[in-house]
């Protein structure tokens, strides 16, 4: 299974992109930022440490706080804010985490077996509650009410993202305006929050913070167009989640959303029965593929996290020409590059 995508996009002399320079950048903001993680996922209630510090345990690529830490970097910033900041953006994406694989009957997450796994989705569900709200206590000590309002707002966002998709799902007739809806709301707003609020612990100007606020919402779809591209991939083993989750979910992205419009009687026949009445035998996936090749509904997912990503690049032109700037531009490519 997989598609074959011309690699390097025409530049095959080019060394393949990677977060390692970003990594770098932030690496002692990271140590303290996870420090800050593990000192705030405690409590007297032993389930809860126990079943947060098993996903928080697993990895994870850090890039929502490292953005934020790189976000303030490119400011100028020189204080310590910005890393329980960062902490409470990871400790929003964790709860997310729990609560999504609830909903999507997931059991593998960051190579693991996922916390509803082992646990069930009780605890899940209420372990993400915690991590929710004590996510709102790091912004509370943080004590900046233009903070809590960016993270506060996309807290709320998320949310309304994952309810929003939970009832456009198995439509295979759902328009792509629909769907990046709610990708914006579900992921990239807090990739913009996290971004954003780099500018703000630095006082910059409002056309710089929107200018991390446009980077991070743009990069957090292209993220996710990837995510979704990834999710048809033989790759997606690699990345710790299984693949083929989202056709048995029924999950409507824009690889199918493409295929419907693209596609004949018989295909769209094909995607009522598997997406929308639920039908589905064990070759099933494998025809979706195939479908998904004949239209190129695969490579032009990927083709469209190529333009968001340069609009996320194209946002952070105000800034001078500087480590930090790098290392966040080489991150838009390594999140698309993730897809080979
Ligand atoms: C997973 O995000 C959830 C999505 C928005 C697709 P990541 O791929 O950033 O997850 P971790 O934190 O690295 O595991
Ligand atoms: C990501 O959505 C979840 C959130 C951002 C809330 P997905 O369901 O597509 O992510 P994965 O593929 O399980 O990581
Ligand atoms: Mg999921
Ligand atoms: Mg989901």
């Amino acid at each position: 299974m997989g598609v074959v995508v011309d690699i390097n996009d025409g530049q095959s002399s080019e060394k393949a992109p990677s977060i390692d320079k970003l990594m770098k950048l932030v690496e002692n903001d990271i140590v303290k930022v996870n420090q800050h993680i593990i000192d705030n996922m405690q409590s007297p209630v032993a389930l809860i440490p126990q079943l947060a510090g098993h996903l928080i345990a697993a990895g994870g690529k850090r890039l929502r706080p490292m953005l934020t830490l790189a976000a303030a970097q490119l400011c100028g910033y020189t204080g310590s804010r910005h890393i329980g900041l960062a902490a409470c953006v990871e400790f929003i994406h964790t709860a997310t985490l729990l609560h999504d694989d609830v909903v999507d009957e997931s059991d593998l997450r960051r190579g693991q077996d996922s916390a509803r796994a082992i646990w069930g989705n009780e605890a899940s569900v209420l372990v993400g509650d915690f991590l929710f709200s004590r996510s709102f206590q790091l912004m509370t000590a943080d004590g900046s009410l233009p903070v809590l309002k960016i993270l506060s707002d996309a807290s709320a966002i998320i949310a309304e993202g994952e309810v929003l998709q939970l009832m456009t799902a198995h439509d295979p007739k759902a328009s792509e305006e629909d769907y990046l809806n709610v990708i914006k709301c579900k992921t990239a707003q807090l990739f913009a929050a996290a971004s954003q609020i780099g500018a703000v612990v630095s006082d910059r100007s409002k056309e710089e913070e929107k200018a991390l606020e446009n980077f991070g919402m743009n990069l957090g779809i292209a993220f996710q167009l990837i995510d979704d591209y990834l999710d048809y991939s033989a790759k997606q083993a690699d990345l710790g989640k299984a693949v083929g989750d989202d056709f048995r979910d029924c999950k409507v992205t824009l690889p199918i959303i493409l295929a419907w419009s693209r596609g004949s009687e018989e295909e769209r026949e094909f995607w009522l029965r598997t997406i929308e009445r639920e039908e589905q035998n064990d070759d099933d996936l494998e025809t979706a593929m195939e479908i998904m090749e004949k239209h190129n509904t695969l490579q032009d997912t990927v083709e469209r996290a190529r333009h968001y990503g340069s609009m996320a690049k194209d946002a952070l032109g105000i800034f001078p020409d500087n480590e930090a700037k790098a290392c966040l531009k080489e991150l838009v490519d390594f999140c698309i590059y993730r897809a080979y």
